[in-house]
């Protein structure tokens, strides 16, 4: 797979699974035999106003863990970075734990954050422009996990890419380990990725994070119910669903769903669905993995492992992949 293009270039379906538009991939989602939603579509407005909440919640401890992480031991994850050099971040959002390693990398060429949201990108370059003046910023607005544009002429130089937040956990192995093969491919030939991890643990501090007291995980997850009545002119009962976090062992992941509680039809742009109470509408995955089941996938894709950052209470770790192999 090839990723360095001034134009974007669109990933095989492999990697992102057909249905590119918001009503096909709902449409498609709930006609099957166990329904699901895609959980690209979570990030509306509204989606990444709760998801800046999750990060918040006392039971949502990745967020927090990964930048105390990041702050003890960003000074080492610069340190083999040459000057002029390229920080690419995958998702970026509101790019708030990059600057955390931006107070450690000297002279970069530039940072280029790459997210679906051009509103977030717009206000990330602003703050960060405020605290960094002589930073280059060059946003590249896209889904990374299906096209990237990355701008012609910082393809020579030497990338550090970033990826925090265990998003890398929200893909299935398989296709985590193609999209970790495909930002090698861009990273490379002499690259470097840190990526922030969520380690396996108790599933009942897992489920914990994922089913908050006050219930904004919640209302996050049937944020995406009330998105298709809002945009796909849908009729769901919205107080007829209710979240549901549960973690798989044999799987090593959180599941959440969407539990009908009671016999109902909902409809999308027309078409009628047809939920038996119980039935669930299964709406994301976050998988765990030990630091060497990750090292493992890794290598499988095409990386070589390197250092490992993690708290002391071993709930989350931040890995150095270094793409030095010849594939
Ligand atoms: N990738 C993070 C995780 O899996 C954040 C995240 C993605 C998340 N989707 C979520 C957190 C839904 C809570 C609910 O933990």
């Amino acid at each position: 797979m090839m990723w360095m293009s001034s134009k974007a270039l669109r990933l095989p379906d492999a990697v992102i699974g057909p249905g590119h538009d918001f009503a096909a991939s709902v449409i498609e989602g709930l006609s099957r035999t166990r329904k699901s939603l895609p959980c690209r579509f979570f990030y509306d407005a509204r989606g990444s106003a709760l998801f800046e909440e999750i990060t918040k919640l006392p039971e949502y401890y990745p967020t927090r863990t990964e930048i105390a992480i990041l702050e003890a031991h960003a000074a080492e994850m610069a340190e083999s970075v040459p000057e002029r050099a390229v920080l690419v971040e995958f998702g970026s959002g509101s790019s708030r734990k990059t600057e955390i390693l931006l107070k450690h990398v000297r002279d970069l060429a530039a940072y280029v954050p790459v997210d679906v949201s051009a509103s977030a990108l717009d206000d990330a370059k602003r703050r960060l422009l405020e605290r960094f003046p002589a930073l280059s910023v060059r946003p590249v607005v896209g889904d990374f996990s299906r096209t990237l544009a990355f701008p012609d002429d910082l393809i020579k130089a030497h990338k550090l890419g970033f990826f925090p937040g265990s998003t890398i956990g929200n893909f299935s192995p398989a296709a985590a380990r193609r999209l970790l093969g495909a930002m090698r491919d861009m990273l490379s030939p002499e690259g470097r990725l840190i990526i922030g991890v969520d380690l396996k643990k108790d599933a009942r501090a897992l489920v914990r994070a994922y089913n908050d007291q006050d219930g904004v995980t919640a209302a996050f997850n049937l944020n995406l119910l009330a998105r298709i009545n809002r945009e796909l002119d849908g009729f769901f009962a919205l107080d007829c669903f209710r979240h549901e976090a549960i973690y798989d062992p044999r799987e090593g992941r959180i599941e959440m769903h969407l539990v009908s509680i009671k016999d109902q039809a909902a409809s999308v742009r027309g078409r009628w669905f047809r939920f038996l109470a119980g039935e669930t509408i299964h709406t994301e995955n976050s998988y765990k993995y030990t630091i060497s089941q990750f090292q493992d996938l890794a290598r499988s894709a095409g990386w070589l492992p390197g250092r490992v950052w993690r708290d002391a209470g071993n709930l989350f770790g931040v890995h150095e992949l270094i793409a030095c192999l010849k594939r």
